[in-house]
């Protein structure tokens, strides 16, 4: 089976074509073109919705076209095209899912809308044939929960973030101390210059029962730190110490919740083995090696998808197209884009965690 897919939920336009034939698995990416808009955005330090549409507007069809050259292939060889259907900026999803309903029209292919989430959530059955069900950790700019993977479509949410996701805390400390934008990969590399233990943040939901998750506290104890340095005269040790406190305060939380996680998933699923990290924070080596620690404590094996996989690309929205297409899932040229779309439907909304474990 060989399945275009198309991302443009937030600013990265992308497009990969991807099969399920090939082997050793990393050759089942047969073309894969991501261009990200970091320069139009930069100036605004942070992501501007209408300007991210625009600029999908313009760049969708040659990457499109770019990522079918590198592939050898021409539409007619395909089995189905895949677009990210939702969640994430509806001007940007709108454009690629236009994008792939006229040339699944054009070409007499099925439409598939594909879940964001599950793009990243899936992505390692792409890259390690990773078995279901598993635990994932999905960590992102606009998400941050553990949810057990039971099947395609089928997910369970065991803990989410009560307040920010982890890659927003990153971008706004980065912002904080003029690291400019995107903010995680900024604060990770300043980090390895400094010292974790300089500054006392505080570990959220420290101790509590469940796996959800809360951020905003750190995010505001980093603002303090700031504010407390001597104005005007902030040295480039006090920032890399802000950044390896910082980081080592969100591995520290998220090792917390996870031991949670773990024995809720356990429960749950007690032949479970693994641990999946995904989305745009599990591109941090730093966590990655923390979080590795932590699983292997607890019997699970973390596996990541490489780093190009982490953030926002189109391999993992051809790949979720294509589990859905072997299950004989595919949407109709009717389908709306949706601005949001929980994996988990029927998960309870997250209140502040209750009573100390
Ligand atoms: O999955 P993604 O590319 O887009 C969303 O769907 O949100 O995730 C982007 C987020 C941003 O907040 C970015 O700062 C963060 O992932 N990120 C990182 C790193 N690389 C990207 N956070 C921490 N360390 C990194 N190396
Ligand atoms: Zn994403």
């Amino acid at each position: 089976m060989i399945i275009l897919g198309i991302e443009t939920s937030c600013d990265e336009t992308a497009a990969a074509v991807v099969t399920d034939e090939e082997l050793p698995l990393e050759n089942r990416v047969l073309g894969e073109v991501v261009l990200s808009q970091l320069e139009e955005h930069r100036a605004y330090g942070g992501v501007v919705p209408e300007v991210a549409a625009r600029a999908h507007l313009q760049h969708v069809d040659h990457i499109v076209a770019q990522a079918m050259e590198k592939s050898g292939l021409q539409f007619k060889d395909l089995d189905a095209v895949a677009a990210t259907g939702g969640p994430g900026l509806i001007g940007g999803v709108i454009v690629g899912v236009m994008t792939a309903k006229a040339i699944a029209a054009v070409h007499n292919l099925p439409f598939i809308a594909v879940n964001h989430l599950e793009g990243h959530a899936l992505t390692v059955r792409l890259t390690h044939d990773v078995a279901f069900p598993y635990l994932l950790l999905l960590v992102s700019g606009g998400h941050c929960q553990f949810l057990a993977v039971e099947g395609v479509g089928k997910f369970k949410r065991l803990g989410t973030t009560i307040d920010d996701a982890l890659g927003e805390a990153f971008d706004k400390t980065a912002k904080m101390l003029g690291l400019g934008y995107p903010g995680g990969p900024a604060v990770e590399e300043t980090a390895k210059k400094g010292d974790p233990g300089r500054f006392k943040f505080p570990r959220p939901l420290q101790g509590r029962a469940g796996c959800d998750f809360s951020f905003s506290g750190l995010k505001a104890a980093v603002r303090r730190a700031i504010e407390q340095l001597p104005p005007g005269d902030i040295q480039e040790n006090d920032i890399a110490d802000i950044c390896a406190s910082f980081q080592a305060a969100a591995a520290d939380a998220l090792s917390n919740r996870l031991k949670n996680a773990i024995a809720m998933f356990k429960e749950l699923y007690p032949e479970g083995s693994t641990l999946v990290v995904a989305g745009g924070v599990a591109a941090n080596q730093y966590l990655r090696d923390r979080l590795e620690g932590a699983a292997q404590t607890h019997d699970l094996a973390l596996v990541a998808p490489p780093l190009k996989l982490c953030t926002d690309n189109a391999a993992m929205i051809a790949w979720a197209g294509l589990e859905h297409h072997r299950l004989g899932k595919t949407d109709p040229l009717t389908f709306k884009p949706r601005p949001r779309w929980p994996l988990d439907p029927n998960a309870p909304k997250a209140v502040f965690a209750g009573a100390k474990a």
